[in-house]
């Protein structure tokens, strides 16, 4: 393993980003973010307020709108705001580590113009549509079809669980062409809202990330011009392995700001709360489980930003993007399970955010590959 260009000091810019990205968090996050979980929504006024500000572009190529960060930019303001809002941060992670680097990394000059500048300046949202209703974790075996008509492809199918479903207005759709190929025969399609035989489907009700916006989407003989195909024919599957790479150095810093926020919580109430004549703070009991947390926090971020430092340095970061998402998330769950702990009955209720919190760590065990999924990518890596 290489530790080479890990500085572990933060630039001025780093922490400009970061401070920016905190600021936003406490102000304009944090008011509502009970209600918004509640009631599942997430309101245009803060997704064209998170565009202005350039969350959602943050590492696209000023060239394309973007705001031509580094990964470890975009890690700090994963984690500032996944501490307050983890619905918000999934549809900056969505937005800029799937759909903006997919289509700048492998786009056309005219794709880009078309769609990755109006996705980096938030003026546009996007989703990425991998996932089906029997294609989750096994997603060589995609049932949408892309069927070749000449001048356009055919698309037929169903996607489940897609970020952002309801709300963006560009979609990369993965589908078959060439079923006796496999893998190697599926496309990834650039498809717009409001094509005809395009239908949103079903809004999920959800356990965490309540405000984020999940859909499934149904396609009906939507003719997709062949310009809209990303890379060669049947590059589709290779496109979104390389492109879930990045995005799980996003959730891994999702799940490290969920993680670091119901920790902050768990410091400041055991300051706070008195029992048996002093605060709980002052408990061995409660001490153990506050360093059990820094502990393991620290670690995940320092995986954090191994992976973002390898994808900056232009190394391989498949493995290091797996370990990073594996372990932060299982951090985001044993620190929100915890921080509940030390709140006592408290933790059960809305107000004190933890509950909430708890219930977001779950989704970054699941969602851009399972654990198990990050963790045969990882064995895939060691043993090749
Ligand atoms: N990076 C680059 N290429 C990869 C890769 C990776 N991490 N993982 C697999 N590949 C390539 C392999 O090299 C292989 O290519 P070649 O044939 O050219 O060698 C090809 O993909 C197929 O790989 P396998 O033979 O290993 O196929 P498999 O079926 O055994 O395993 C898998 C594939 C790794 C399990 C893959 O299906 C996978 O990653 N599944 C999880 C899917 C996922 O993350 N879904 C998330 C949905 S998006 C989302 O959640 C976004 C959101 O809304 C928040």
């Amino acid at each position: 393993m290489t530790f080479e260009g890990l500085n572990l000091d933060l630039t001025e810019e780093h922490l400009a980003v970061q401070q920016a990205a905190r600021d936003f968090a406490q102000t304009e996050l944090l008011p509502g973010v009970i209600e918004r979980d509640d009631k599942e929504y997430f309101p245009e006024e803060l997704v064209r307020k998170m565009g202005e500000l350039g969350f959602l572009g943050m590492m696209v190529s000023p060239e394309y709108g973007g705001g031509g960060m580094d990964t470890i930019s975009y890690v700090l303001a994963m984690e500032e705001l996944s501490k307050i809002d983890a619905s918000a941060s999934v549809m900056v992670s969505v937005n800029n580590s799937l759909v903006c680097y997919g289509l700048e990394a492998y786009g056309t000059e005219e794709q880009k113009q078309k769609y990755l500048v109006p996705l980096a300046t938030g003026t546009t949202i996007g989703a990425f549509a991998l996932s089906e209703p029997e294609a989750g974790s096994d997603a060589t075996s995609q049932h949408t079809t892309a069927e070749d008509m000449g001048d356009y492809y055919l698309l037929n199918g169903t996607k489940n669980w897609i970020t952002n479903g309801g709300r963006a207005s560009t979609y990369l759709v993965m589908a078959q062409t060439h079923p006796a190929l496999g893998h190697k025969g599926i496309n990834c399609l650039i498809v717009e809202r409001g094509m005809e035989g395009f239908q949103i489907g079903k809004k999920e009700q959800k356990l965490g990330i309540r405000g984020s916006d999940t859909h499934s989407l149904m396609f009906t003989d939507v003719k997709v011009p062949k310009e809209n195909r990303i890379g060669a024919d049947g590059f589709g599957f290779k496109f979104a392995m390389n492109t879930l790479n990045g995005g799980r150095i996003g959730i891994a810093a999702q799940a490290l700001g969920i993680a670091s926020g119901a920790y902050e919580l768990a410091v400041k109430y055991s300051k706070e709360r008195k029992s048996f004549g002093k605060p709980i703070s002052e408990h061995q009991a409660i001490q153990f489980k506050l360093s059990d947390m820094a502990t393991q926090i620290e670690a995940a971020r320092l995986l954090c930003f191994k992976a973002a430092l390898d994808k900056d340095n232009h190394r391989d970061y498949v493995k290091s993007a797996a370990m990073a998402k594996l372990f932060c998330s299982q951090v985001a769950m044993d620190t929100t399970v915890e921080a509940v702990q030390v709140h006592g009955g408290y933790g059960f209720v809305k107000e004190f955010h933890v509950e909430r919190l708890m219930r977001d760590a779950k989704i970054t065990q699941i969602y851009e590959g399972t654990s198990e999924i990050q963790k045969m990518v990882i064995a895939r890596e060691i043993l090749r």
